[in-house]
C-alpha cells in the first residue's frame, strides 16, 4: 500500500491541523528529532489556535533544542510554577517550565524537587484548561518524577475542557527501575507521530494505540527512512491521525 509523503514544511502548512483538548505522541530513540518536531508542531498549534495557553514541561538538566525553540516561538522560561509575571510589561507566548536540578543533592531528593514543580505545572493547565502541555521526554517525567498520576488525568479528562497533552517519549518500554508511562499516552492521543525504532519492546506498545493495526504500524516503523542532516541523524516520522484514521509519512 503507497502511504502519502510529505516533507515537513508541507506537512505543517498544508496538514497539520490542531483542535483544542486533543492529545498527542511523539516517540523514537533517543536523538532522533521528537523535541525539534513537537515544536515546530507547537508554533504552528499557537498560529491555529492563539487563544491556548501554552506550557512546555522540561524535566531534564539540559537541552539545546529546548532553548533554542523556547526563544523562536517566543515562550518564557520559568524555575517555578506558578511563574512570578510581576516584572513583564508583556506576557509571553507561553511558558517552559524548567526547575532546577540541585546537584548537591542525592537523585532521590533531586528527582522530588523537580518533580513537585512540574506536576504543579500539569495540574495548572489540567484545572485552568483551553490550553496545551508539552512533556518532553514524558518517560522520565512520568515515572522518576512522579508525574504519571496527573499525566494520566489530563489525558483522561483534559479534553472535556479544552486541554491538550502532548508528550515526547524516547523510552516508551520504560525501566526496569522506575517502569513505564501510563497507556494513556497511547490509547488517548489523536496525533501520533513514530520515528525509526528497532527495539522490539517499544514496539509491542503500539498495541495500545486504538483504531490502527500495530502489526502494520510496526512494520512502517522499522522501515523508516534516516537522513543525515549536519551532526545529527533524524528519521522519517509515522504520522498517525486518528481522527480518519488517516496516515502519512513525513520527511525531515
Ligand atoms: N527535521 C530536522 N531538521 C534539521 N535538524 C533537525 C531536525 N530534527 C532534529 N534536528 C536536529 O537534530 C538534533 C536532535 O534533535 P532533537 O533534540 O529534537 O532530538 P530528540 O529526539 O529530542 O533528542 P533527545 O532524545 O536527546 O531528547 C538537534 O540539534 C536538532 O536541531
Ligand atoms: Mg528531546
Amino acid at each position: 500500500m503507497s502511504l502519502l509523503q510529505l516533507d515537513r514544511q508541507e506537512f505543517l502548512d498544508e496538514f497539520w491541523d490542531y483542535r483544542p483538548g486533543e492529545h498527542l505522541l511523539i516517540v523514537e530513540p533517543t536523538g532522533g528529532g521528537k523535541t525539534h518536531l513537537m515544536y515546530q508542531l507547537l508554533g504552528e498549534a499557537m498560529r491555529q489556535q492563539p487563544h491556548l495557553n501554552v506550557v512546555s514541561l522540561m524535566p531534564k538538566a539540559a537541552d539545546p533544542s529546548t532553548v533554542e525553540w523556547a526563544a523562536a516561538l517566543g515562550l518564557r522560561e520559568t524555575p517555578s510554577w506558578p511563574p512570578r509575571r510581576k516584572l513583564l510589561s508583556q506576557p509571553p507566548a507561553g511558558w517552559v517550565l524548567w526547575p532546577p536540578h540541585r546537584m548537591d543533592l542525592p537523585p532521590e531528593q533531586r528527582r522530588e524537587l523537580v518533580g513537585q514543580v512540574l506536576r504543579k505545572g500539569v495540574d495548572g493547565q489540567y484545572v485552568k484548561g483551553s490550553s496545551i502541555t508539552c512533556v518532553d521526554d514524558a518517560h522520565s517525567a512520568a515515572t522518576m518524577m512522579g508525574l504519571n498520576p496527573y499525566v494520566e488525568e489530563l489525558l483522561v479528562n483534559g479534553r472535556a475542557n479544552g486541554a491538550g497533552g502532548w508528550l515526547a517519549l524516547q523510552k516508551p518500554s520504560g525501566s526496569v527501575v522506575s517502569g513505564g508511562v501510563t497507556s494513556f499516552a497511547y490509547s488517548s492521543a489523536t496525533h501520533i507521530f513514530l520515528g525509526r525504532d528497532n527495539e522490539e519492546r517499544n514496539i509491542r506498545r503500539f498495541g495500545e494505540i486504538g483504531g490502527i493495526d500495530p502489526k502494520e504500524v510496526a512494520s512502517i516503523v522499522r522501515g523508516l527512512r534516516l537522513y543525515q542532516i549536519g551532526q545529527h541523524t533524524v528519521s522519517e516520522k509515522l504520522y498517525l491521525d486518528l481522527r480518519g484514521p488517516y496516515k502519512a509519512l513525513i520527511g525531515p
